[in-house]
């Protein structure tokens, strides 16, 4: 059919843990040609508990859509040029929702959330090291409050509305890429309940090699099959959103938010890394069609798979809990800066060496990679009445790359030397953060002009699974960071870091 002056257009859902946003792309091309943004509420009911309400991120979804579409007419594009949908989500985040009435039956249980330690400890304690091992090596994952497992074993536990939709034959579960689906697709008039390798890979039930839910992790968990949503490729048609201003049009692409920007930083070889700065910093490592387990502590984890035909490709993956989620908590939390953005600038008024710098490690609820330490909390170390906001704010910048710099080189460990890094994500707009990460690392960062890999990779696969985007997109034009420090201050600032970091494990220790 005819299209209008941008061709065939691709919408992409973004739906990270702080923001959610909708961008329509002309097919083909890295040009976003207009998208609507709103940032998403979390709830701490209790220490360590992060919560979200599954029916806001369903709302702002739709808000961000017809917001989007009703640009496009201002625009003078027709929505009609919407040819197909992706999505692409924050991972691990577990809902539980009941078929019948499509109405959730807890809030959302956020991937940050530790309210699952306990039975983290219990299930190590009582299954076993040779059961446990087995999980990491079919999964790819070690036990860890952070994937959906011990979270839905939790929510299978504790909550009576899950337990009685469970007897009842009406209980659904699944990641937010699951929930959007099932939604979008019809609800309880007929919704499709599908979710992809990648978000599956990060439930902690699937099979790495299988790519289908394993019996024996859903044994080990006690995790009923039936209530799981059914594993697909990343890249075909699920099904046709229902309602609103996209009737009729297909979703097909999905993929966790950390792969999609592999995808969108065109990462799709071997040995290609990148890392998204946003609530927290993932590094993920292409391997190829290898399924590589780490002994540095890395995850393995499923990059993605083109089509239901096409192979796996795996990818290495070190995840950083607390990135710009410090920075939020200098806004937020200690009302010492007015916007996290403050931070680019402030930071530059200090330096590392003098009189009142200080070393901070964000371990607010414990480390991931490469650590996996649960009873890490935060410390600032080297404090002294010299000590401004502004060394505050550089220790914050620094604890984000220090923690990268720890998993790039669990990474060198596991596979070969790093020879760049591509950045991206919300943080990754901070230039003095992206020469700090160049420093410490003593490689050059490139960061993309158009950040929003996330978006564009789920746009890509996508457009990819109805034929209107070609396997390589041309890479964007790019900002470099050079290293500008010399080894021995590297030295110097990383070991500074250790000592600190020595500091914060075993605070939490019960
Ligand atoms: O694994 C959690 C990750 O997917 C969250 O990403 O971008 O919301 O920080 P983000």
């Amino acid at each position: 059919r005819e299209f209008g002056r941008f061709g065939p257009l691709i919408g992409a859902i973004d739906e990270g843990t702080s923001n959610v946003k909708f961008m329509v792309f002309a097919a083909n091309t890295t040009e976003v040609l207009t998208y609507h943004q709103t940032s998403l509420k979390r709830f701490s009911p209790q220490e360590g508990w992060v919560e979200q309400d599954a029916l806001e991120i369903l709302s702002a979804v739709i808000e961000c859509v017809e917001v989007t579409v009703d640009n496009l007419r201002k625009l003078d594009i027709n929505p009609d040029d919407l040819v197909s949908i992706g999505i692409t989500n924050q991972r691990e985040t577990t809902i539980v929702w009941n078929s019948v009435t499509g109405q959730p039956l807890y809030s959302a249980i956020v991937w940050l959330d530790v309210r699952t330690s306990k039975i983290v400890d219990e299930l190590t304690k009582t299954k076993g090291v040779q059961s446990v091992n087995a999980v990491t090596q079919t999964s790819g994952l070690p036990l860890s409050t952070y994937f959906s497992s011990v979270k839905l074993k939790w929510l299978l536990e504790n909550v009576t509305a899950v337990k009685d939709a469970l007897g009842a034959g009406c209980c659904l579960a699944g990641t937010v890429d699951a929930w959007l689906i099932w939604n979008l697709t019809g609800g309880t008039h007929g919704g499709i309940h599908a979710t992809d390798v990648s978000n599956a890979s990060r439930t902690q039930l699937m099979s790495l090699k299988s790519l289908q839910w394993d019996a024996g992790l859903l044994r080990f968990f006690e995790i009923p099959r039936q209530i799981l949503p059914t594993i697909r490729s990343s890249s075909e048609i699920y099904g046709y959103i229902a309602n609103g201003a996209l009737l009729g049009v297909p979703i097909s692409g999905c993929l966790g938010d950390q792969q999609a920007a592999l995808v969108g930083q065109g990462c799709m070889s071997f040995g290609q890394v990148k890392c998204t700065f946003g609530t927290g910093c993932f590094l993920l490592y292409n391997t190829g069609d290898s399924i590589v387990h780490s002994e540095s502590g890395l995850l393995t984890t499923v990059a993605y798979k083109l089509g239901p035909q096409a192979p796996p490709v795996y990818a290495l993956e070190g995840s950083v809990a607390i990135a710009g989620d410090t920075l939020q908590w200098l806004q937020e939390g200690l009302e010492i800066i007015d916007d996290v953005k403050d931070s680019e600038v402030l930071a530059t008024e200090v330096d590392d060496d003098e009189e009142g710098s200080i070393c901070l490690v964000p371990a607010f609820n414990g480390l991931y990679s490469p650590y996996w330490r649960k009873d890490a909390r935060g410390v600032i170390c080297g404090i002294s009445s010299k000590t401004r906001r502004e060394h505050l704010v550089r220790a914050a910048l620094e604890a984000v790359c220090h923690q990268t710099r720890a998993v790039a080189t669990a990474m060198e460990t596991s596979c070969a030397p790093l020879r760049r890094l591509l950045a991206d994500g919300g943080m990754s707009q901070n230039s003095t953060l992206m020469q700090m990460q160049a420093d410490l690392l003593g490689i050059s960062v490139i960061r993309p002009l158009m950040m929003e890999s996330t978006a564009l990779g789920a746009a890509i696969v996508a457009g990819r699974a109805i034929k209107v985007w070609p396997a390589r997109t041309p890479s964007p034009p790019a900002d470099t960071f050079l290293p500008a420090i010399s080894a021995e201050e590297r030295e110097i600032r990383c070991a500074r870091w250790e000592k600190a970091l020595s500091r914060s494990l075993g605070w939490a220790k019960d």
